[in-house]
């Protein structure tokens, strides 16, 4: 008799807001649960998927696990659009009733009968329609834990009177109704949505209540670890017992790709990003040729602009700042249209100590012997990469999240300094100046401090190993 046949793996469907920032980190917990055996179907919007599928590199890591399928589907706009950060509203209940068309598809094939459902957290709308389809849910936010645990703290802002916020004079003003931060926030570390006089604001009365209903879902992953954002993680786990800390992801893959005996069907190591820009390398080879700890990295992610006044405080403050600097400029960087032009008359000091790019190999970038700090807006990605490379940060935060990394940065871990709120061409030297000179030494030994936490959540035994094995035990565990 012939013997039984293996059950088939258990069936996760990944489904993230379409945006390069939320795709990023769970395409990387995609990868992980992959590397696990786990048979994946990951969610793309059409526009993100071309651009990043585009790159052989990341195409060959992905049809390298047999298991793992792209479903696409259209955000709702022309592909030459030219996407911005608020387009997630307008097309909301576009993509929200075709992704429930798709998932009811998916979880009555009888083919890849489904497990469970990872969905970005800021759409909880799975919650409910997967319930109704007998399907667990696990929410995945892609922000901060310390940022996640203010949004949640929203109803308690409010009713304390911490929110609203009464004009400027009020910002640096105590925040005391977010436990266990209460040494750390001000009004102004709040996250970026709470800067408005009316609490019935959409944004911000969407991004908390999405927040609050996650506790309906079965559990909860962010992409940190225990030991960096242990006061907000701990008041987390009251509200939800099954927590997993996996972070940082980018990080964790490669420990994990490392940790396991290569095989002929082993996909190959992860590159550095998942990202949908062309990488510019001629970068490493300007490093390669610069003096050890040398250089500031400038980047402010993939969706923040600069209008034409910021634009020029940084070009005089980093060459007034006598530094090196390697900065990414990305072709839609200027808020007015087009990019942002060297001064004239910085031309030369730019082209002796400056080197501009459209886009980076980020990680590789802040690993490289010649970068001492990164002057970084803060965004919950670059924050992790910035901690798992051990580099001092100067934080010029714009939206969202950014405002609570940034203060965590300066006042929780101490690793850099916050520049939040002023643009000014004297700060920025300052700033610069304060992480590579005067407060160099104090900043990179916190910094490498923080690194080392990193490595040790994610080696073997580490918390944030332990806990992507309980996550994987728990999900092997749910019947489809
Ligand atoms: C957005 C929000 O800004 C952020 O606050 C939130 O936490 C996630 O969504 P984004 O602006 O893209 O993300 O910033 P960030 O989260 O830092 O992600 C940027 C990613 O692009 C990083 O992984 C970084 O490595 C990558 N990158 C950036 C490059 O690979 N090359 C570059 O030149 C610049």
């Amino acid at each position: 008799m012939d013997p039984p046949l293996a059950p088939p793996p258990p069936h996760v469907i990944i489904f993230p807001l379409a945006a390069q920032g939320h795709v990023n980190s769970m395409l990387k917990l995609a990868e992980l649960l992959a590397h696990s055996g786990l048979r994946i179907t990951f969610i793309n919007s059409e526009y993100i998927h071309h651009r990043l599928l585009r790159h052989a590199d990341i195409q060959a890591r992905f049809t390298a696990f047999p298991d793992f399928r792209f479903k696409i589907i259209s955000d709702g706009l022309p592909l030459d659009h030219p996407r911005s950060s608020d387009h997630f509203m307008t097309t909301f209940s576009y993509v929200k009733s075709i992704t429930m068309q798709l998932l009811e598809e998916l979880v009555s094939a009888p083919d890849r009968p489904v497990t469970c459902i990872i969905a970005d957290g800021i759409l909880t709308f799975t919650i409910d329609f997967a319930g109704d389809l007998g399907v667990p849910v696990v929410a995945f936010r892609t922000i901060s834990a310390s940022c996640f645990w203010a949004y949640f703290c929203f109803p308690r802002m409010v009713e304390s009177g911490d929110l609203p916020i009464k004009g400027d004079e009020d910002m640096d003003r105590v925040v005391t109704s977010v436990k266990g931060m209460e040494d750390i926030l001000r009004c102004r570390d709040l996250p970026s949505f709470c800067r408005v006089a009316d609490l019935s604001d959409w944004t911000l009365q969407y991004v908390p209540t999405q927040t609050l209903q996650t506790t309906r879902a079965r559990a909860l992953i962010l992409n940190s670890f225990d030991q960096l954002e242990g006061p907000a993680i701990s008041q987390i786990r009251t509200h939800f017992p099954n927590l997993y800390t996996i972070g940082p992801l980018h990080s964790h893959l490669k420990s994990r790709l490392s940790s396991s005996s290569p095989s002929p069907s082993s996909p190959p190591p992860s590159p550095a990003s998942n990202s949908i820009w062309e990488v510019d390398r001629s970068c490493i080879s300007w490093l390669d040729k610069q003096p050890p700890k040398s250089v500031i990295y400038v980047s402010f992610g993939s969706i923040t602009t600069l209008n034409r006044h910021d634009f020029t405080e940084f070009w005089y403050g980093l060459v007034n700042s006598g530094r090196r600097f390697l900065w990414v400029v990305r072709p839609d960087s200027l808020a007015e249209g087009g990019s942002g032009a060297v001064p004239e008359e910085l031309r030369e000091a730019v082209a002796e100590r400056g080197c501009v790019v459209g886009w980076a190999p980020q990680e590789e970038v802040l690993h490289h012997g010649a970068v001492a700090a990164f002057l970084t807006h803060s965004g919950w990605n670059s924050t992790l990469e910035s901690v798992v490379a051990g580099k001092p940060m100067v934080c010029w935060p714009c939206l969202a999240d950014q405002q609570v990394n940034s203060r965590l940065v300066s006042h929780a871990w101490k690793v850099g300094l916050d520049m939040k709120d002023v643009c000014d061409r004297e700060v920025v030297e300052r700033m610069v100046n304060g992480v590579m000179g005067e407060r160099q030494e104090e900043f990179a030994a916190a910094a490498g401090d923080l690194a080392r936490m990193a490595r040790e959540a994610m080696s073997e035994g580490g918390s944030s190993w332990g806990n992507l094995d309980r996550l994987i035990e728990d999900i092997r565990s749910m019947k489809p």
